[in-house]
């Protein structure tokens, strides 16, 4: 196998275990293991926190260092360094959400696996060049949500994707229906008010909710 490949079958694992990726914004460290257990214990074990607050790393290693079950990745990556400092604080895997030339070719000497954002048919096709078979789709809805990326199913049949931007518990199904959705992410599981409020039960019942959710690209026949 090349790294790539590599990197393609373990994002495969980590997008498989369970309907929905939370994306998440911490705002203080101090939240993201009570948060990260809640989701755990509500089915969603793959969480991505995004380097969107200078809480994030932090939030990373906490995560990674202490919830069991979970597999934490890092969000909003656009460059070498960041993907690197996320690596090393123990994320799993990196999202980001397009693509430059320059974060693929450090995604290439990185060991983190990337899943790059893709709201085009063409540049779907440039990382399929590069071995990418996992793509995000962002920003889902606005771009043309499950229609379009149901139109992708049929030309690019290799491609798996993780439609994000404007989904939530009412539109989920209506990708994840879809032959070429491995997973949805969102945003929904983990609302600030919550995560001010601590309100920990109520994020276990939101991916609770999330990890019922039916995928018939995974379903067990
Ligand atoms: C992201 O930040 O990657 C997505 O925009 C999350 O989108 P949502 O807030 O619409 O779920």
């Amino acid at each position: 196998m090349t790294p790539q490949e590599t990197k393609q079958q373990q994002l495969a694992e980590i997008l498989a275990l369970a309907a929905v990726i939370p994306v998440v914004i911490v705002e203080d460290a101090r939240h993201a293991v009570p948060m990260a257990r809640a989701l755990v214990a509500g089915g969603i074990r793959s969480i991505e926190v995004t380097l969107r607050t200078s809480a994030a790393l932090d939030a990373i290693r906490a995560i990674a260092a202490e919830v069991e079950g979970a597999v934490v990745g890092v969000g909003t990556v656009l460059d070498a360094t960041q993907l690197e400092a996320a690596r090393q604080a123990g994320a799993r895997f990196a999202v980001s959400p397009g693509t430059s030339p320059r974060l693929l070719d450090a995604a290439d000497d990185n060991a983190l696996p990337l899943l790059p954002g893709v709201a085009t048919a063409s540049e779907a096709m440039s990382l399929l060049e590069r071995g990418y078979r996992h793509l995000k789709f962002f920003p889902a809805v606005p771009a043309g949500g499950h229609k379009l990326l149901g139109a992708w199913a049929s030309p690019l049949p290799q491609i798996r994707f993780c439609p994000t931007g404007g989904i939530s518990l009412t539109n989920a199904a209506d990708f994840l229906a879809l032959p070429n959705v491995i997973c949805v992410g969102g945003s929904w599981l983990t609302p600030a008010d919550k995560l001010a409020a601590g309100d920990w039960a109520g994020i276990e019942l939101l991916a609770r909710e999330a990890a019922s959710l039916y995928r018939p690209t995974i379903a067990v026949p």
